[in-house]
């Protein structure tokens, strides 16, 4: 009804085709046409031209380029005028608002499909009697989600008046694009959401996103360079991701507005006063008065303006010694990001191959070692970019932000190039969206140390950005002081009622209650029927866990009891209690809290309603799960290990990485459980292990720990490497009754892929839906975990990233899998016939300090006792196999 009519559409698509295809290689334009370019001013009637871009602004009330969706009742938003605000915040589109207290849709109609940007404005303040400390609201755009229960007056620390942000979301041909606005009204109940101005602007297909199809030789069109893991095929940036642009700027140059842009409507900002480091010396160049040389254009002309690629930082003319020239840019943890650099050599000095040569790093790791310019372009004055992407880990104790670097080093060797110095023109980073199609940061965000990203209207001063910037620092350091402050509080709090604990009976308070939450035992017997036995749904060393409800009988968890008796004291107990309610992760199964009442202790954890990995992999009626589902899980499973090892304020060794502690939740989420008994890894740097008793599950422990009770990080990676084999063979790591070359699964697949038939091992089910290729990468990671010396093994990190890798594999083959079932009919030989009942499970021998003989094998043996360590040996011989065999 809104859309066009089909000739227009088809003549419209002709037209794009052909300024897409036509002036590429020619040149007629510099700049793109959008087809869809669609601004909207909120809570506003009729049209407006806005004056520097000369775009015409539409109001939301009573449009009809776009329809609207208010579910709940009628009177769902509410449409008002700004409060006196100040000059800095243009009427357009700020000077209006629409104001949601439920669920809101807008819903546009598009002209063609293909990617969009899609930009929101924000002007944070108090309108009529809705208070800026009230809202809080969730925002999607089709299945993605923007925003999640975000509070909008943290936007007022950022010293900015006006907030903007912009997501690129590929649309379907023929789809709306569907942005829904919802207040968080669960979490807070006068919670409320507004917008001011929304833009949709449609860019080239190919401008960010991979083009896969690209059969063109000439393009380089061979994926995107992931930093930090050599070995790994490049990556492809499809459709299926959104991104969200964190920064977009211009080096060694001022603002570049939208109106100046190349049809885009970006926003370029200059790199001074937030992101360069100014260490060193630097030196700035600009070639104003030239022009870009066009007609040799390797890359279209509207990749970007040309004021952007005509300055440039580079090295000080009076540099006497190497360093970084560095850009630092504030990101979320645990997301993979798009870094663009832009370069150009302008200076006429530099026209050949080798005239400037230098290195690059991204995140602190190698990504050029040998950048070289005009290499990359064929000449002086024709742009060119190079795209990385990276993905950020956590680095710090107190952030949820990393920081993402940018450095640029002059060669070591000055021979090996003609000027000894470096170049950079601009720089655009992308969040991509994770396999939850989330773009969300956590939130609040606790420690804000960046001002916030693009600006529009960009009418600020530099006075201005100084105060902002010297408010920030002075912020960071008042929230940084108290944070430190806390923590000193809360230690000396910590140790002083330690000492009470010890003497006073009821020892219920002993932790600051912010960490977590203290459940009397009244509360923990309600939750489980004072401990009834049907309730229990596992077994473990340490004692039973129950499933109980809590907030009367509402929320589902899974209760730890240990086992009255048991070796751990208070103290050690309310340590780890300490240590796991910091420990915070999409990936970890949360502590929700604990109860203490002198004689019991109890752990109360969040309940995962799929249960354990290894319940979907053997000895159950579960369905199998599909080879993509299990690359999911495992890499779940693998960031939450890589938290451990690295994200958290010390290093965590599991200690118990198994197939039983890989929990489910209800959305397949994967959650490592059961890091209660862990160990804080080495902390200084001439430690690398710590000597403990051998603790751990059999067919599941590093060689070298239970031989030299040297436990590292790198012995969790070789029980996830047994995971890992679990989750390809679909069976126990140990078997008994069966011919002993099968016994280990270790032992058993190392043969076989010493033979080079790895393809024998995997799972009947999955057989046709793994690719040669795919199993090959991960059956080379799955043994390299496994290497009998630790330090060959791969980190955890490295693990992430080769999971990342495997998943990527099993996408780019498209779905010819789930032919698994069919497979199964044919009768194919079952690489190994798994009698069911004989796995480790229940087998006498395993259990042997574990006196229950429970479920969960645990071995627990001190180093002391002959017996035990002669019985243990006899046993790991068995799961470790003959070592002179191989
Ligand atoms: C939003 O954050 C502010 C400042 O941190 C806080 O005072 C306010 O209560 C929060 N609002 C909601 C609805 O959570
Ligand atoms: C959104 O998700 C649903 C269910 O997961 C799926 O059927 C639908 O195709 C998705 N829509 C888009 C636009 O990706
Ligand atoms: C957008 O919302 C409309 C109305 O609810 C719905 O019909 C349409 O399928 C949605 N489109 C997408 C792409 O989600
Ligand atoms: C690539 O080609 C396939 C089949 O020819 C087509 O279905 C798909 O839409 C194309 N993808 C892009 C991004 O053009
Ligand atoms: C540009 O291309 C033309 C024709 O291919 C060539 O003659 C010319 O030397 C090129 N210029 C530069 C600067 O590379
Ligand atoms: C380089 O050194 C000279 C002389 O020491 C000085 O005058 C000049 O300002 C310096 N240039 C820069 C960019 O630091
Ligand atoms: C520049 O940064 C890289 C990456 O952090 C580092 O390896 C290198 O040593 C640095 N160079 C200098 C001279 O500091």
């Amino acid at each position: 009804m809104y859309g066009m009519e089909a000739p227009a559409v088809i003549s419209l698509s002709i037209l794009i085709f052909l300024l897409l295809h036509l002036s590429f290689p020619m040149q007629v334009v510099n700049s793109y046409d959008p087809v869809d370019k669609l601004a909207v001013k909120c809570g506003y009637s009729g049209n407006i031209i806005h004056n520097p871009d000369r775009r015409n602004w539409v109001g939301d009330i009573d449009s009809k380029l776009f329809s609207t969706i208010e579910t709940q009742h009628a009177q769902a938003s509410f449409t008002t005028t700004t409060p006196t605000s100040p000059p800095s915040v243009d009427v357009v589109p700020y000077g209006t608002v629409r104001i949601f207290r439920s669920q809101f849709t807008y819903s546009f109609p598009l002209t063609d499909g293909g990617p969009k940007f899609v930009r929101l404005h924000f002007y944070p303040t108090t309108y009529d009697n809705f208070d800026i400390y009230d809202s809080l609201f969730s925002v999607t755009a089709g299945n993605f989600t923007l925003l999640k229960d975000f509070n909008a007056s943290l936007w007022l620390r950022y010293g900015e008046d006006t907030v903007s942000k912009e997501y690129l979301i590929n649309v379907g041909a023929g789809q709306r694009l569907n942005l829904t606005f919802v207040p968080s009204t669960k979490k807070h109940q006068d919670a409320y959401a507004f917008i001011n101005g929304i833009e949709v602007v449609s860019m080239p297909s190919f401008l960010y996103y991979s083009d896969l199809n690209s059969t063109d030789d000439d393009q380089s069109n061979d994926g995107i360079h992931s930093v930090g893991y050599d070995n790994s095929p490049p990556y492809q940036l499809e459709l299926s991701r959104a991104l969200e642009t964190l920064y977009r700027v211009n080096v060694a140059g001022g603002t570049i507005p939208p109106e100046l842009d190349t049809g885009m409507f970006r926003n370029w900002e200059s790199d001074e006063d937030r992101y360069l480091l100014e260490h060193h010396p630097l030196s700035e160049s600009n070639g104003f008065g030239l022009h870009l040389n066009l007609k040799n254009n390797t890359i279209p002309d509207y990749t970007a303006p040309e004021s952007l690629y005509l300055t440039a930082r580079s090295y000080g003319m009076n540099a006497t010694q190497n360093y970084n020239v560095t850009w630092l840019f504030d990101v979320d943890s645990n997301f993979r990001y798009m870094v663009r650099l832009h370069f150009c050599e302008f200076e006429p000095e530099i026209r050949y191959y080798g005239d400037r040569t230098f290195q690059i790093f991204i995140a602190e790791a190698m990504a050029e070692d040998k950048a070289d310019v005009i290499g990359w372009s064929g000449g002086n004055l024709i742009p060119v970019h190079r795209d990385y992407t990276v993905f950020m880990s956590d680095q710090r104790k107190f952030s949820n932000k990393v920081t993402l670097s940018i450095k640029l080093q002059r060669l070591p060797n000055q021979r090996e190039t003609n000027f000894h110095s470096v170049i950079l023109n601009g720089i655009e980073i992308f969040k991509i969206s994770d396999d939850s199609q989330n773009l969300a940061g956590p939130n609040p965000d606790p420690v804000p140390s960046q001002p916030k990203l693009l600006v529009y209207p960009s009418s600020k001063s530099s006075k201005k950005t100084i105060i902002v910037a010297f408010i920030a620092v002075v912020v960071s350091i008042l929230v940084l002081a108290s944070i430190i402050g806390l923590i000193l509080f809360s230690r000396r709090r910590r140790s002083s009622s330690f000492k009470k604990g010890n003497t006073k009976k009821e020892g219920s308070s002993s932790l600051p209650s912010h960490l977590c939450r203290y459940f009397t035992i009244a509360e923990i017997r309600a939750a489980t029927n004072n401990f009834d036995d049907v309730f229990i749904i596992g077994v473990g060393g340490f004692g039973n866990v129950y499933k109980g409800y809590i907030d009367d009988g509402v929320t589902p968890v899974a209760i730890k009891r240990l086992r009255p008796g048991s070796q751990q004291g208070i103290n050690e107990f309310l340590n780890e209690i300490e240590m796991l309610s910091q420990l915070r992760h999409l990936h970890l199964v949360s502590l929700i809290g604990y109860c203490n009442d002198g004689v019991e202790m109890i752990l109360v954890y969040d309940f995962m309603q799929r249960g354990t990995l290894r319940e979907y992999l053997y000895g159950s009626d579960n369905p199998p799960l599909t080879w993509k589902q299990r690359l999911q899980i495992l890499l779940g499973a693998a960031r939450g290990l890589h938290y451990l090892h690295a994200g958290a304020k010390h290093n965590i060794i599991h200690r118990d990485v198994k197939s039983t502690n890989i929990l489910l939740d209800d959305k397949w989420v994967a959650k490592v459980s059961d890091f209660g008994l862990s160990k804080v890894g080495p902390t200084g740097s001439s430690q690398t292990h710590v000597s403990t008793v051998v603790k751990g599950s059999l067919g599941y422990l590093d060689p070298e720990y239970y031989k030299r009770q040297r436990l590292t990080l790198k012995s969790d990676v070789y029980s996830f490497g047994v995971v890992l084999l679990e989750v390809l063979c679909a069976r126990p790591p140990l078997l008994r009754n069966v011919d002993k070359r099968k016994a280990s699964l270790v032992d058993w697949v190392r043969k076989i892929s010493d033979e080079g038939k790895l393809d024998q091992t995997v799972e009947i089910f999955l057989k046709g839906s793994i690719t040669r290729e795919c199993l090959k990468w991960y059956g080379q990671l799955a043994l390299s975990c496994l290497r009998d010396d630790g330090n060959e093994r791969p980190s955890m990190s490295d693990v992430v990233g080769a999971l990342e890798f495997a998943m990527q594999l099993a996408e780019s083959e498209g779905d010819n899998n789930f032919g698994g079932a069919q497979d199964k009919e044919k009768g194919e030989d079952r690489p190994l016939l798994i009698p069911q009942f004989t796995s480790d499970e229940g087998s006498g021998v395993v259990f042997t300090s574990d006196e229950s003989g429970t479920r969960d094998s645990r071995v627990t043996t001190a180093s002391g006792s002959s017996e035990e360590r002669a019985m243990l040996s006899a046993v790991v011989f068995s799961e470790i196999g003959d070592p002179t065999a191989r």
